[in-house]
């Protein structure tokens, strides 16, 4: 599958910025990366995409959250879901990088690679780069997101519904400088160990109930850390170099999606890291120069997992049916995704922050059965239009939907390869949210696999 790659735009920019003058001219940016990006409330097929970008790609990198993220490829029948690794590692020819904004959980990490390798992953190992400057997350942080989810629940009688992978505990370490990262694991372990039980008596004082073995933690630990130290680089270096070295593609995988960001998101039922296109630079260091196309990724209807407002829910027929046929359990938690139409507002919204220069649609097949397919097209509040996606989630779960109503095509689309292969009423579906978003759709989804995609430009 081919699509042009940015290419890099100058042949002589090893050199570092100019002394004399702060502005450079645009003809030293260097290579430029495509980012994907998730574009609804997560699980649009992000893997799917970069797998296929991937097969071209020299670098593969992920910039933020941990293995809260669930991203399944299938190649060659069989399928693989990767969390923490980017799922570019599936090719051997590409490289894939761990960014500064990821978290990490070192067991998960090895449990994961481990777990593909058996699968025909081979050498996942060496092919894989981790940033020093990337946060740990320890057992006890994923221990403290199911406390902090029970406290939630006695509190105010709801969750969030997070994937207990310790994600929110771990950035809030971050946040508030107590946590520690690849580079305290890699340098003296006497300073780590004091650090690591500090953490833990903060945690502890904030939660007595939990229990940590602390000895026990450091000793694993050590071991994780010599398992881990050939695999790491300072990432910021890393990224320069790739950025200015010899022409390279370069792929930025993003996890989570737009309605779960932590500051553009469906607040609080969100994660805890910016999966919008700002977590690309911020999470690997490179400048916003560099960013060249930024592909968002949404399913041809909306899914969502825990709690939050879901305008376009179908608590019915449709939400079941949408549920059933596009196999809709959560990759990591294996909870039944929630249901609903296709959301324009919150693509719209995306598209706002994320600038996108192309979308995939995906899993165009599985309205391949329905009568008549809805798609929310605005929101209303006491009968009129709002312009803006609300902050507010009590708005938010108060506005009433307008919907544009299609009939359905009733034709199995999964052979599709090319445009002219779709029905005419599912190409009349694709134009219509094209057009209504303002973006290209460049990629159809009519199946799991790496073939079933159908580029349109
Ligand atoms: P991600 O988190 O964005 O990478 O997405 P997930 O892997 O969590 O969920 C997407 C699911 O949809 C996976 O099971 C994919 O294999 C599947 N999938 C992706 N694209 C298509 C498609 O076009 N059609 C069908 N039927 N399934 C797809
Ligand atoms: P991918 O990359 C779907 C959701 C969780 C929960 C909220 C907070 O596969 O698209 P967290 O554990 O991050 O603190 O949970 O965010 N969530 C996801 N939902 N896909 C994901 O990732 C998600 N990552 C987090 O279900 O509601
Ligand atoms: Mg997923």
């Amino acid at each position: 599958m081919s699509f042009s790659w940015s290419p890099k735009d100058n042949k002589s920019c090893n050199n570092p910025p100019a002394a004399t003058g702060f502005k450079r001219s645009r003809n030293d940016i260097g290579n430029k990366v495509t980012v994907v990006l998730g574009a609804q409330w997560g699980d649009e097929g992000k893997g799917k995409v970069v797998d296929m970008l991937a097969t071209e790609a020299d670098l593969v990198c992920r910039c933020q959250g941990g293995n809260n993220a669930g991203h399944t490829v299938v190649v060659d029948g069989k399928e693989y879901d990767f969390h923490l690794l980017p799922s570019g590692i599936i090719n051997s020819k590409s490289t894939s990088l761990i960014g500064n904004g990821v978290v990490i959980h070192l067991p998960g990490l090895f449990e994961e690679g481990d777990k593909n390798e058996k699968k025909g992953l081979k050498g996942w190992d060496k092919r894989l780069i981790v940033s020093d400057r990337a946060h740990l997350v320890f057992d006890f942080h994923q221990v403290v997101d199911g406390l902090q989810e029970t406290q939630r629940q006695a509190q105010e009688g709801k969750n969030i519904g997070t994937t207990k992978k310790g994600i929110g505990p771990t950035y809030s370490s971050k946040a508030s400088r107590t946590g520690l990262r690849v580079c305290d694991l890699m340098g003296d372990f006497k300073d780590f160990s004091a650090r690591f039980k500090n953490l833990v008596q903060q945690y502890q004082s904030m939660y007595p109930a939990l229990t940590v073995d602390a000895e026990d933690q450091l000793k694993k630990l050590k071991e994780y850390a010599e398992r881990l130290r050939p695999m790491v680089r300072d990432g910021v270096y890393y990224m320069y170099e790739a950025l200015h070295g010899s022409q390279k593609k370069i792929l930025v995988e993003g996890a989570n999606a737009a309605l779960l960001d932590i500051d553009f998101g469906t607040y609080p039922f969100v994660t805890s890291s910016n999966c919008t296109v700002g977590g690309a630079c911020t999470g690997l260091g490179i400048p916003p120069l560099n960013i060249g196309d930024v592909f968002g990724v949404s399913k041809a209807y909306t899914t969502r997992v825990g709690i939050g407002a879901f305008p376009t829910e179908q608590l019915n027929a449709v939400g079941e049916l949408l549920q059933t046929r596009g196999h809709e359990v959560g990759v990591t938690t294996g909870r039944k995704r929630r249901c609903g139409w296709l959301d324009l507002v919150i693509l719209k919204y995306a598209h706002m922050i994320n600038g996108f220069t192309a979308i995939a649609l995906t899993k165009l097949d599985i309205l391949d059965v329905l009568d008549e397919i809805k798609v929310g097209v605005a929101y209303k509040i006491n009968g009129k239009r709002v312009p803006h996606f609300p902050a507010n989630l009590e708005v938010l779960q108060k506005v009433e939907v307008e919907y544009e109503t299609f009939p359905g095509w009733k034709t199995d689309t999964a052979a599709a390869r090319k445009w002219n292969d779709l029905p005419p009423k599912a190409q009349n579906y694709i134009r219509f949210i094209e057009n209504h978003i303002g973006v290209p759709i460049k990629w159809v989804g009519v199946g799991k696999s790496r073939e079933c995609m159908i580029q349109m430009f």
